[in-house]
């Protein structure tokens, strides 16, 4: 059994990007893997200063005052799976998207790969455009920490403005559900 984080990196709770993400683990919960959805909402993350205090102490962590950012690292170097989801903000990932992948990005790097080989994926939410722009960005985390990233039958986004639209994206939905299947055979695979 594996086990899988979903971040959603939403201001809005419980919102279109939360639904797809579930819809994507309860293919993973469904494989028997064990899942853990972590909601950004109301506790925003700042962004990295270029400190470089994480480079020299080298200790996992980011110096910057408790924002939940280190407990966010420590569940991604736990997990064998890592999802990222974010809804489209002018063409690209939310600020608190942006915020988690420099900052645990760099501490992960810093520390000697904490997320090399783990199975990454991206999900976008998205009302018209721009949401393929956010799926290729939020890859350049998972490749860059030498990350394996599995596919799904579409480009894992779903469509909707208001707050449940997304249940109604037949496509987008479905492309949650392969995009689980995909990532809960590709990590029983690898825990084998
Ligand atoms: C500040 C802001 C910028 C947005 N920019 C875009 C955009 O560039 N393209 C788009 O299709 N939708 C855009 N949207 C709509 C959201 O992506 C869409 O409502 C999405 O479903 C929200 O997901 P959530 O419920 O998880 O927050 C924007 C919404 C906000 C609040």
């Amino acid at each position: 059994m594996a086990k899988v984080v979903a971040f959603n990196c939403s201001p809005r709770k419980d919102g279109n990007t939360a639904i797809l993400l579930k819809a994507a683990l309860a293919e993973l919960a469904a494989a028997g893997h064990e899942t853990e959805l972590l909601q950004l909402a109301g506790r925003p993350l700042r962004g990295c200063t270029a400190c470089m205090a994480c480079a020299r102490n080298k200790d996992r962590k980011c110096a910057q005052p408790d924002d939940g950012l280190n407990g966010y690292v420590e569940k991604m170097a736990a997990a064998d799976g890592i999802m990222i989801g974010s809804p489209t903000y002018f063409a690209d990932m939310t600020s608190d998207a942006k915020a988690l992948i420099d900052r645990a990005g760099y501490v992960g790097l810093q520390n000697g790969g904490l997320y090399r080989r783990k199975v990454g994926a991206a999900v976008v939410a998205v009302r018209r455009g721009g949401a393929v722009h956010v799926f290729d960005s939020i890859n350049h985390f998972f490749t860059i920490n030498q990350m394996v990233i599995p596919g799904a039958s579409y480009w894992n986004f779903g469509v909707g403005r208001n707050i449940g639209e997304v249940s109604g994206d037949e496509e987008g939905m479905r492309t949650m559900k392969v995009l689980g299947e995909n990532m809960a055979w590709l990590l029983t695979k690898l825990s084998a």
